[in-house]
């Protein structure tokens, strides 16, 4: 644990509570998770309310998030949503997605947010066919780090000019600039933001974050 580590959760305690507040859905939703052994690794509540002011910023009415886990940030998202909007979430484990969709309808939200179980790049395909590509107006991915280069190219495929697409754990404790890492999680994401860099269709830029998740960041592409 950085020695700085006691400082970021204490500043992230303190600003949570100023401008997060408790959210009996919310706190529910990360309850459930913890109760049903899931691990501790959903966006931290200011990261949440970011995706949440990202999406009304966006003005966004479709939104796809990538990786569930208990449906805490797919719950931010899909608050969001003005009246007819919808967010589709795709997770590949059973247990989380069981422990979404019951998190979701407690959030009142099972008929705008929908939990789609299975491995994403066989459920992407589908949803591609389904919805049509440039279906999406805010593409959010946080799933296996490896498959973000892939996850990339499907974000890209399903959006349009004026989407955002936002990716979770982007700077892992500094490791990025690592070039020599040999960590595949590393190179899946040095491979991700040179994937970004050299996308003519988008602009973007990556910060870095630190708080009660340690020290890592967050990448935003807006697509042209
Ligand atoms: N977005 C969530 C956290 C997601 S954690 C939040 O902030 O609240 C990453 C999730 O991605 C885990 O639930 C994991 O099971 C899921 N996942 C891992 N590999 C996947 C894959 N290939 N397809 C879909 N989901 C995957
Ligand atoms: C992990 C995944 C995440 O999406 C995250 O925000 C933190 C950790 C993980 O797989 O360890
Ligand atoms: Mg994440």
């Amino acid at each position: 644990m950085p020695k700085q580590q006691p400082q970021w959760t204490a500043v992230d305690d303190y600003l949570t509570q100023l401008v997060v507040q408790s959210d009996p859905a919310l706190d529910a939703a990360r309850a459930a998770s913890k109760e049903a052994g899931l691990p501790d690794i959903a966006v931290s509540p200011p990261q949440g309310k970011l995706l949440f002011l990202m999406a009304r910023l966006q003005r966004a009415k479709s939104i796809l998030e990538i990786g569930t886990l208990g449906g805490y940030s797919a719950i931010w998202l899909a608050r969001a949503l003005p009246p007819g909007g919808r967010l589709v979430t795709l997770e590949a484990d059973a247990k989380h997605a069981e422990v979404a969709r019951a998190s979701i309808a407690h959030a009142g939200l099972s008929e705008v947010a929908e939990v789609r179980l299975g491995r994403a790049l066989d459920t992407l395909p589908l949803l591609a066919k389904e919805r049509g590509d440039g279906s999406f107006d805010l593409i959010f991915i946080d799933a296996d780090k490896t498959g973000y280069p892939d996850y990339w190219g499907w974000a890209l495929r399903l959006s349009h000019p004026g989407s955002l697409i936002i990716a979770d754990n982007v700077v892992r404790d500094g490791a990025v600039a690592d070039a020599q890492s040999a960590d595949a999680n590393v190179r899946a994401v040095r491979r991700y933001h040179e994937l970004v860099a050299a996308e003519p269709r988008v602009t973007s830029t990556v910060i870095q974050t630190v708080g009660v998740k340690g020290y890592d960041g967050l990448s935003f592409a807006l697509v042209l």
